[in-house]
């Protein structure tokens, strides 16, 4: 199963991907709809709707933080695919960064909006037509930091938990239905998600009275940095690899990881003691405390 390979005709599926306004999920749009697929993408705002359209994508407009948008999202796409919806690829999400105890009650409920909430009430609303079809793949783009912890990601680590516990629940809810839940684990992949992180950063966390001060002003150049920031990072289409299987194969795994953080981290916790776990994470993020 390469990336460029076509399909098929009978092995194409309908799929919607969310937050294709840059990314990973424009990346696994564009290379769903090379090998075949029949691919429909959303993103926000109206400028980046008319690109991806002139991309040859299907553009539907959709913010997670509004039901409304939600609704209106699922007639939309139900209605050009005469009801029938294969793949949900939940993509769209951004990183909150902060030290816990300076994390607002505002802060931390707009992140689980976006990565959680609004996830869960889209996914919610094409399940019936998954359930109805007799299959279905949902897939769950968590994130390393759904597996563990590190200084500072204390928000989003906290949504891509909760997203890995439901889809796990989901997961065993919907054996027998003929509908698959997914979880990819990137680790650091070439995106805008930083300068987004950064743009979250600003908007909510205040530093001048903070005890965490130091640390932010390291971080602050940490997320301003163009390029790589950190080691082992790897651009999109390794995660459009693993979509792609977890689409197709007649076999799809629970959990794909992707880079080589992931693997490792995955591994070191299942065989660490927790404390041992907590010093290797610290030594990581160490660059964050210079
Ligand atoms: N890049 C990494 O290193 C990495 C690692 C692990 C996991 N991930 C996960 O990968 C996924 C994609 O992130 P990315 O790296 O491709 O970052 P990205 O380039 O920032 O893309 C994020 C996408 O989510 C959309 N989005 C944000 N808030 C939204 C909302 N309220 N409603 C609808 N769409 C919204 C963004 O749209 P706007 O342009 O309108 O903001 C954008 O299209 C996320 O789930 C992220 O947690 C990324």
């Amino acid at each position: 199963m390469t990336v460029n390979s076509k399909l098929a005709a009978n092995q194409q599926k309908t799929v919607l991907v969310t937050g294709c306004s840059s990314g990973i999920g424009r990346c696994v749009a564009l290379g769903l709809q090379r090998r075949g697929h029949n691919v429909f993408v959303t993103a926000r705002h109206e400028t980046d709707l008319k690109n991806l359209k002139t991309d040859g994508l299907q553009a539907i407009q959709l913010n997670l933080n509004d039901s409304d948008s939600i609704h209106s999202c699922v007639a939309n796409l139900l209605t050009l695919t005469n009801g029938r919806i294969d793949v949900l690829f939940n993509n769209a999400a951004y990183g909150q960064p902060g030290a816990v105890e300076d994390l607002t009650r505002q802060a931390l409920r707009a992140q689980l909006e976006t990565n959680l909430l609004g996830t869960l009430e889209l996914t919610n609303l094409l399940i019936p037509n998954m359930r109805q079809q007799g299959f279905g793949r949902i897939i769950q783009n968590s994130s390393v930091l759904g597996l563990v912890a590190l200084p500072y990601r204390g928000a989003y680590n906290a949504s891509k938990y909760a997203l890995e516990g439901l889809s796990d629940t989901l997961r065993l809810e919907l054996k027998g239905t003929g509908i698959h839940v997914a979880l990819i684990e990137p680790g650091p992949i070439e995106s805008q998600f930083r300068a987004n992180a950064f743009a979250a950063y600003k908007k909510y966390i205040d530093k001048r009275h903070s005890p965490h001060r130091d640390t932010y002003l390291a971080m602050e150049k940490r997320l301003n940095k163009k390029g790589a920031a950190v080691p082992f990072t790897l651009p999109p289409t390794a995660v459009l690899r693993k979509v792609i299987h977890s689409i197709e194969s007649p076999r799809p795994k629970i959990r794909y990881y992707v880079t080589f953080p992931t693997y490792l981290f995955a591994t070191l916790k299942r065989l660490l003691p927790h404390t041992v776990l907590d010093w290797v994470l610290l030594r990581v993020s160490r660059n964050e405390h210079q």
